[in-house]
């Protein structure tokens, strides 16, 4: 059995490009050997954003899964699946709306960063608000405690352990545990008894620690509970219970922000990218037109490296001795720009072949790519169900 399990998904909105490729998947591609992995197509959280052009995740999910097996993402050791074809998750997403307040899922961030980003879409929908939670759902129903993700991903972890600890908190007891506490608490005596309520109630609906500890001293000096009944009215006075959720934790992404064709970071919504599918002529010709120090006018005038997007290239791609060549040389006009480039396509060059070698073993097996994601969503519906038992159990909606 696997200590951990590690969880992560991705929108299929466009091609992948080097910085889906630095930033998040030479990170999965690690996970995936160290603990247990399942990596999905978010596509349902795509819809959120694009649901009017329901072609864009068609194409895009089955290109995505290709560009992930091309990173070096192994089916054998992690389980690749679509979220669309694990129905539970939207299941579990409805049913933790029941107890979501609204002003949890109107305060995160992303929700009006994203709704002011994308002016002009209508993102005042009922799905967008729930962006959130359906990620939590996606989190919760595998029980993972480990969810690798970027930076602005992490308000959505913590809103997952809130749910998380509100579900606990909400169905986490034993069976038939209040009745037991309720009727622990009618041993202790009419006057303790009203006590303890009162307490309880002070504790769980203000947060008063005085009153906490009043309650631990008040069962400390009990002497007709027994021990089970103790331990229950600890457990009552807090409002714990049994965990059935697992509070997961982010995973935060070293914020390796990989610098796109501009110096900026490399983003679709910048235009700044080189895509892994680009072919060497294209990606010889990108880097090539890409902008250098406005100094550097003639090749005669030296330019600073530290005001060229060039150079940063060079932190990701290059060794020292060529960091170095390029410092001096830039400075001296001792080379030109597109001499300085050169090593920066080699390597980019080097780097995309193994990776369009495979992807290109994957395009001539489009049967192989739908079946690993067959048996991946399988894999992935049978974790799902184990879980969804125990909520639905817990929530009353066992009716077999
Ligand atoms: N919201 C994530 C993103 O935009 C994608 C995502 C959906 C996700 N569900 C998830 C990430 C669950 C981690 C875990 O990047
Ligand atoms: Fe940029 Fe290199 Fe030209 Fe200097 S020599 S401006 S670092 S491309």
């Amino acid at each position: 059995m696997y200590a951990n399990r590690v969880l992560s998904g991705m929108r299929p909105t466009g091609k992948l490009h080097l910085g889906h490729y630095h930033g998040v998947l030479k990170n999965w591609i690690k996970l995936q050997h160290e603990h247990e992995c399942l990596f999905f197509v978010a596509d349902w959280h795509a819809l959120t954003t694009h649901y009017d052009t329901p072609e864009v995740i068609q194409n895009n999910i089955w290109e995505m899964v290709v560009d992930w097996l091309a990173a070096g993402i192994d089916p054998a050791l992690a389980t690749l699946f679509i979220q669309s074809q694990v129905p539970e998750h939207a299941e579990l997403h409805l049913l933790l709306s029941m107890f979501t307040p609204l002003a949890w899922l109107e305060r995160v961030p992303t929700y009006k960063d994203q709704q002011e980003k994308l002016a002009e879409k209508e993102l005042s929908t009922y799905g967008f608000l729930g962006y959130p939670l359906l990620q939590s759902a996606d989190i919760l129903i595998y029980r993972a405690n480990l969810v690798p993700v970027g930076e602005d991903q992490v308000p959505h972890i913590e809103f997952t352990r809130e749910i998380a600890r509100r579900f606990n908190h909400l169905y986490g007891r034993e069976p038939g545990f209040e009745q037991k506490a309720e009727a622990a608490i009618k041993k202790m005596g009419g006057k303790k008894a009203r006590l303890y309520e009162e307490l309880r109630t002070r504790y769980q609906q203000e947060g008063d620690t005085e009153a906490l500890e009043a309650g631990h001293a008040l069962l400390n000096e009990q002497q007709n509970l027994s021990l089970g009944d103790r331990e229950r009215l600890f457990g009552y006075l807090e409002g714990g219970g049994k965990v059935i959720l697992t509070e997961p934790q982010a995973l935060l992404t070293s914020a390796s922000r990989m610098p796109g064709l501009d110096g900026q970071k490399m983003s679709k919504s910048y235009h700044n990218t080189i895509s892994l599918r680009d072919t060497p002529d294209e990606v010889t010709k990108q880097i090539r037109i890409m902008p250098t120090d406005p100094a550097r006018v003639r090749r005669t005038d030296p330019g600073t490296p530290e005001k060229c997007p060039v150079w940063a290239l060079h932190q990701v791609y290059s060794e020292d001795g060529v960091r170095d060549w390029v410092s001096v040389g830039c400075r001296s006009a001792g080379i030109g720009c597109l001499e300085c480039k050169q090593p920066v396509i080699d390597q980019v060059l080097k780097e995309l072949v193994p990776i369009q070698e495979r992807a290109a073993h994957y395009n001539e097996n489009p049967t192989l790519v739908r079946n690993l994601i067959a048996d991946g969503n399988e894999k992935a519906r049978e974790l799902a169900r184990d879980t969804m038992r125990d909520v639905r159990q817990v929530m009353g909606l066992n009716h077999d």
